[in-house]
């Protein structure tokens, strides 16, 4: 890249530091920077629009643009900018907010903490856990036991259950008590002549053995993603969490739910929970809470561990846990008003009626010759590329043949994520027909470049 000195480019590159980032290789590549957005779209510096086919991190679900979301945080603003609910304070968008996610969430999942992003909501119920625990009178039931390739932010405990080796390496994490079971990616990991169901079994008989090897005394809850997102969008076997929720109530372990990318719609019902007919004690929202127009995040927990917590509270004097930004109110209205919008226009509806023709598009890519996996549920899918079809064998190295597909999809106008080798897609929830065309049209050629790129660089088997 040829980066002009003073420019936003140079001046990133010397100062910003990215998350998620090969820092040496940002010296050299320098940013893709972004400047406005309306409905789906995004346009950068030079004016290049693209289609945001990750609706940012699988959260802008309203798209760009929605004035409703502004109007919301002006008004808000301008009234009062910062309150907190420490030490019984609170105020009317933290109590609405609150009122809202407790009617909207299934059964009696009635009390909500609030915090600023999905890995402090995550950190938060690893807390929540372990006090649960001590106020029932267990110290030793603290375990945690999350999945390969499950995805839950990046704190220090939240990052110890995301089950990604980069989210671990030189951060000396995993930190104790947090176990990882098996990841339920029935193409990968299902075995021959497997059924479905044989396989979401066998996961199930996986959890109980390691809950027995660990002693089950010692096992305080289950974490997982309804479809799993940042691990390859996974969408489990559809009697997968059934045969879970049956080991976790076994031995009396909680089910935590991680909706912050399932959580409003994205897989075609209002939570993953319903998708997948989970019943979880805690349920982790961040991201569709307020289309990400400001961060927020909440834990909703159910009547079972709040009267434990409350108890526990009581007899401490304080529940001594709590962000500054807890249920700011600003982000609080915002997320008021983006939960009133999917209300008022049906945003699960629409959802419900674009979603078939997303999956189809999708899957129409499943005769390309590299693609070997088309996977997805509701408006968020993924395509993964593989070196041969018939052995599933992925590319060797894994990863630059994912990487050049996401840059053919950047030069061709679409955003999407390359996850290893597989390309994830999560359009703004009010993506419609022709968008979603539009969407494949692009992606399409950026496919056949990149099959084309394979080729030249003698990587097809
Ligand atoms: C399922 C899930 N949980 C937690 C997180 C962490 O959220 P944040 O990046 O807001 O900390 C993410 C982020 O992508 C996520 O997908």
């Amino acid at each position: 890249m040829n980066v002009r000195p003073n420019s936003p480019a140079a001046r990133d590159i010397a100062h910003h530091l990215h998350p998620y980032t090969n820092w040496r290789k940002h010296e050299a590549d320098g940013p893709l920077i972004i400047n406005s957005g309306k409905g789906i779209y995004v346009q950068d510096d030079q004016g290049k629009e693209y289609i945001e086919g990750m609706a940012g991190l699988w959260c802008t679900s309203l798209g760009f643009g929605e004035e409703r979301l502004v109007q919301a945080a002006a008004e808000q603003m301008r009234k009062l900018p910062y309150y907190h609910a420490f030490a019984h304070k609170s105020h009317n968008p933290g109590i609405d907010l609150a009122e809202r996610l407790a009617d909207m969430t299934p059964g009696d999942l009635n009390h909500v903490f609030f915090a600023n992003s999905g890995s402090e909501a995550n950190d938060t119920v690893v807390k929540f856990v372990w006090y649960f625990n001590n106020a029932l009178g267990r110290p030793e039931k603290k375990k945690i036991i999350s999945r390969i390739k499950g995805y839950h932010g990046v704190t220090v405990a939240s990052a110890s259950m995301t089950g990604l080796p980069n989210n671990h390496r030189d951060f000396d994490l995993p930190i104790a008590n947090i176990l990882h079971t098996e990841c339920p990616h029935y193409y990968r990991f299902g075995q021959a002549g497997e059924t479905e169901d044989a396989f979401a079994t066998r996961m199930a008989d996986a959890l109980e053995a390691k809950i027995l090897e660990e002693g089950p005394e010692t096992v305080a809850a289950f974490i997982g993603e309804p479809v799993m997102g940042a691990g390859g969008v996974i969408v489990p076997p559809r009697t997968y969490w059934k045969k879970i929720q049956a080991v976790c109530r076994k031995y009396d372990i909680l089910v935590i739910a991680d909706e912050v990318i399932c959580g409003f719609g994205r897989t075609g019902e209002m939570f993953g929970s319903q998708t997948f007919e989970i019943q979880p004690d805690i349920m982790v929202v961040a991201k569709q809470l307020s289309s990400a127009y400001l961060p927020i995040s909440a834990v909703i927990i159910s009547d079972k561990v709040y009267d434990a917590l409350a108890d526990n509270s009581a007899k401490i004097g304080t529940f001594g846990h709590g962000y500054t930004y807890s249920g700011h109110p600003v982000a609080a209205a915002v997320a008021v008003e983006t939960l009133k919008i999917y209300e008022e226009r049906d945003i699960l509806s629409h959802v419900k009626a674009v979603a078939p023709l997303f999956q189809e598009g999708l899957r129409k890519f499943a005769d390309h010759p590299h693609v070997g996996e088309v996977r997805g549920v509701g408006l968020v899918g993924a395509i993964e590329l593989v070196a041969d079809k018939s052995t599933k064998a992925s590319f060797d190295p894994a990863g630059p043949v994912g990487v050049q597909l996401d840059k053919r999809a950047i030069a061709n106008g679409v955003i999407l994520r390359n996850i290893v080798d597989s390309l994830a897609f999560c359009p703004p929830l009010i993506i419609t027909d022709k968008q979603i065309k539009e969407l494949f049209d692009r992606f399409g050629k950026a496919l056949d470049e990149t099959e084309a790129w394979i080729k030249a660089e003698g990587l097809a088997v």
